[in-house]
């Protein structure tokens, strides 16, 4: 078993240091991306990694570097992080903790006296969570090659404020880090995460090895009626774009409830216009977040969900758009294999397993050999202020990180 050692206390006090950013009064973090707390987020990663001598850089994607710049320097990086932007009401660790385990996990090889045969890169990936900005995983796409800078610098956010912009503004707060495109050589890429869900916690394990990510579709889907006076209008006359909406997704819903148990469907976020108590609405636009292991399944109900609005939207006219269309993807066999023989050296009993949740991961799997290291978190619960992972589990996954680095960039 290795003898290096990483420091819990400080990884942990950094934690809670990053979740004052953005922190909201009942507990979680509001610190969306591209926004003012993730700028002072990443003033605050940038200090760390400077204490420690890593150099910052950043990407035309929003994507930021923390290089420890060792060994040969012209092969490609081995890469480690995850992201630190959040949803609107989120917890402490998503994102949080796979992106300061891997900067704990370099740090604590540079202090042991480790000589890494290449580049090792701490990375905080721009805007996974696509809350402010839908879809996610922009940064990472990018890099990637999955999508272009100019696709994602278009969409905007509710109150109309475009990525470019947004972008922009990031990288002027930082003048002084190099600045390059998107997307270059990586040895391998390793992301930390709390597990999202309850299987690690109901069967004791302490460490999860990710076989792969279930796929996902998403889908912006509109509906649009006629507006009319609400004390008028008489009933029969009326496209009311919200009544409209409610037949579909109670159709949705009572379908993807007959399909099997692994099926995740989600209308998470309705607007509609002109949103007044005595107006017929005019317009309704969803999204769904539609996801299954079986990448067969996941097209035919993808099929069926768009065959669903077609039958239920009428009087009204509707549109469906593919916003995210990712496939379940599988991680690499000897990173996996890297990480589980890691952790049992380490006495942490392991758990081989499927993320439910999307990760950058899924975009890097693409472009470099990839895995996850999963730790449990309370109940499962994600996406939630009252997010919770004990500090026993944040030490023990940044220790199997440190642990897979340095077998990485071993000569
Ligand atoms: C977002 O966090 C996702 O898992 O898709
Ligand atoms: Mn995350
Ligand atoms: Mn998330
Ligand atoms: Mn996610």
């Amino acid at each position: 078993m290795s003898a290096r050692a990483l420091s819990a206390e400080r990884l942990w006090a950094r934690l809670m240091e990053l979740g004052r950013i953005g922190a909201l009064p009942g507990g979680g973090v509001n610190r969306q991306a591209l926004s003012a707390e993730e700028i002072e987020a990443w003033r605050l990663l940038i200090g760390w990694g400077a204490q420690a001598g890593l150099v910052p850089s950043t990407d035309d994607a929003g994507n930021l570097f923390l290089a420890w710049r060792a060994g040969d320097t012209a092969l490609p990086p081995v890469m480690a992080g995850s992201h630190i932007d959040s949803q609107p009401t989120g917890g402490l660790f998503d994102g949080a903790f796979g992106t300061l385990a891997a900067l704990e996990a370099v740090i604590a090889l540079k202090e042991s006296g480790h000589r890494p045969c290449r580049p090792v890169l701490v990375v905080a990936w721009m805007n996974e969570e696509g809350s402010r900005f839908a879809p996610g995983m922009m940064g990472s796409e990018v890099f990637a090659g999955r999508r272009s800078l100019a696709e994602i610098r278009a969409v905007r956010d509710a109150q109309g404020v475009g990525v470019g912009e947004a972008l922009d503004r990031l990288h002027a707060a930082f003048p002084q880090i190099e600045r390059r495109s998107p997307g270059f050589p990586v040895a391998a890429y390793v992301e930390p995460h709390i597990e999202q869900a309850d299987m690690l916690e109901a069967s004791g394990a302490v460490i999860g090895v990710v076989s792969g990510i279930q796929g996902k579709k998403t889908f912006e889907m509109t509906i649009v009626g006629r507006q009319a006076h609400a004390g008028t209008e008489p009933m029969v006359r009326r496209s009311d774009a919200l009544q409209a909406f409610a037949r579909v997704a109670c159709a949705m819903q009572a379908q993807m409830e007959r399909e099997d148990e692994a099926v995740r469907f989600t209308i998470g976020r309705i607007e509609v216009e002109p949103n007044a108590p005595s107006v017929v609405p005019a317009l309704v636009r969803f999204c769904i977040d539609l996801r299954h292991p079986d990448n067969g399944v996941l097209d035919r109900l993808g099929r069926r969900l768009e065959a669903l609005l077609a039958e239920h939207a009428a009087p009204c006219a509707f549109e469906a758009r593919r916003l995210v269309d990712a496939p379940s993807n599988g991680f690499d066999e000897r990173l996996r294999a890297i990480i589980g023989r890691s952790a049992r050296e380490r006495g942490y009993p392991v758990l081989d397993l499927l993320s439910a949740a999307g990760h950058d991961a899924r975009q890097m799997a693409a472009l470099a050999p990839s895995a996850m290291i999963f730790i449990p978190c309370r109940g499962g619960l994600s996406h939630h202020p009252d997010e919770w992972a004990e500090p026993e589990h944040i030490a023990a996954g940044a220790t199997v990180l440190l642990d897979v680095l340095a077998e990485l960039t071993s000569p």
